[in-house]
């Protein structure tokens, strides 16, 4: 299992002064996952159950260290979901997805910030590589790079051009050929979202 994070200081820094209520990112906690459900709602439909991040954590149902979500006052505006997965049964590495922002918060670079900081969340807490399913064209601007064709398998279909991958640690990517499988975690028990 990967350690604790120690939450990068970079979170107060994610603050915006310019917004009323203040725009706070934050670990994401249980309390939060309603919310979360219906952000994800809003934003993708029904068609959400069918995303690989959902398949990956189905009957898992957890939240993991990663998640983050930014809120206006008590309303949660953006998240972003992560779920740590063994590759071909290494662990270390972290599903990213999804990310969503509410339509009328889009463009203010709210998406960039959610991504940076689970990158950061994600490397302080000991993660060696972060995958994910999504366009290259957005996710290339983070340094997402495609995984070579088949060396990471997705459960259920999957555009293979779509899997990007993220070294946390150089070199990790290598280490890594296989099927990804949700590792167990603390909140296994709880709802998916
Ligand atoms: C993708 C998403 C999270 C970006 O959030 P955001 O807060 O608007 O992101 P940023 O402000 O950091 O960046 C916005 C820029 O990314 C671009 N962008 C958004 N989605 C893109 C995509 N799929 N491909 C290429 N560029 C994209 C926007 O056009 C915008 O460009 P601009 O800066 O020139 O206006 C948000 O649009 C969203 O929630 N979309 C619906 C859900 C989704 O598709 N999630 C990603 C899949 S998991």
């Amino acid at each position: 299992m990967i350690e604790a994070p120690a939450y990068p200081s970079s979170f107060r820094e994610c603050s915006d002064p310019r917004m009323s209520p203040p725009l706070i990112i934050r670990p994401a906690v249980s309390d939060d996952i309603g919310e979360i459900s219906k952000l994800h709602a809003r934003v993708f439909g029904p068609g959400r159950f069918a995303r690989s991040a959902y398949r990956v954590r189905e009957g898992k149902g957890h939240l993991s260290r990663f998640c983050l979500v930014a809120c206006l006052g008590n309303a949660v505006i953006a998240s972003i979901r992560t779920t740590e997965v063994t590759v071909g049964g290494t662990a270390g590495a972290v599903l990213l997805g999804p990310v969503a922002v509410d339509g009328e918060h889009r463009s203010l670079g709210l998406g960039s910030k959610l991504i940076h900081a689970a990158l950061d969340t994600a490397k302080a807490g000991g993660a060696k590589l972060m995958i994910l399913v999504g366009d290259q064209p957005y996710y290339g601007r983070f340094g997402f790079k495609p995984v070579p064709f088949g060396q990471i398998v997705f459960p259920g279909p999957v555009n293979p051009q779509r899997i990007l991958a993220y070294e946390l640690n150089e070199g990790a990517l290598a280490g890594y050929r296989g099927l990804v499988v949700a590792e167990p975690s603390q909140n296994s028990a709880g709802p998916n979202c």
